[in-house]
């Protein structure tokens, strides 16, 4: 069973997504787990059942004056189970810091939310990327109670941009990753890789071991890419 992560960032008007969600309530999804993640507004129109919702971001404060906030009270009402935190364009663009995003994880714990923490190295960094990812993960995680959570682990200069690692750097990354988490913090947790996921490197991919699913931004605004790496992943090895 893979997680197939479905990051629709901020993308698609109302017209489209009626269309994707159209679509997208056909796929065929039994061997895999599949997570849609759209903007906020979208989140109630989604009604299939072959996938769970996730949300893009929660607030890092429960309830109350914070204007333009959602909060994760608000998002399990709406039967949201499975939130992103501490994707890269928050953390660069929205300035996310460890504190915010220990707050915001530590509101999932709360409310039985399952958090999909997002890490990685940027290209300067690829080199010590252990170095850094170790420092990403204890200063989101520490002195928290930890509860179930995804790791994503997303080199930033991945995203969006066509280039991979190599598998053998996706490998060691991953198993260190799981590695770690058990012997730092005594979980086995779940560990999905994003940047540049498309139809045409599934299958390659699929043939890590450590991978245990998917974030997916870019391939998966286009229905017939998200099925085509569904598809692929759906075939029994
Ligand atoms: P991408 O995005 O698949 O377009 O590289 C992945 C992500 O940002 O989660």
């Amino acid at each position: 069973m893979k997680l197939i992560i479905s990051n629709l960032k901020m993308n698609l008007t109302l017209e489209e997504i009626k269309s994707y969600i159209q679509q997208l309530n056909e796929i065929k999804c039994q061997r895999n787990k599949l997570i849609v993640c759209p903007s906020y507004p979208y989140l109630s129109y989604f009604n299939g059942k072959n996938y769970s919702l996730g949300s893009q971001n929660v607030a890092s404060e429960k309830m109350g004056a914070f204007t333009g906030e959602v909060s994760i009270e608000q998002l399990t009402s709406l039967g949201i189970h499975y939130v992103i935190i501490g994707h890269s364009e928050r953390r660069t663009h929205l300035k996310e810091d460890s504190d915010l995003i220990r707050k915001k994880l530590s509101l999932c714990f709360d409310y039985d939310v399952i958090p999909i923490l997002c890490i990685g190295e940027n290209l300067e960094e690829k080199e010590k990327r252990t170095e850094v990812l170790k420092s990403q993960i204890d200063s989101a995680l520490q002195g928290l109670k930890l509860k179930d959570i995804i790791l994503a682990y997303e080199p930033v200069w991945s995203i969006g941009t066509g280039f991979i690692p190599t598998r053998e750097e996706i490998k060691n990354t991953l198993d260190w990753m799981k590695k770690y988490m058990k012997s730092h913090y005594s979980i086995e947790c779940k560990v999905v890789y994003g940047g540049s996921v498309n139809p045409r490197n599934i299958e390659s991919l699929n043939q890590i071991e450590e991978i245990d699913g998917y974030l997916i931004g870019g391939a998966s605004l286009k229905i017939e890419e998200l099925k085509r790496i569904i598809e692929v992943l759906e075939v029994e090895k």
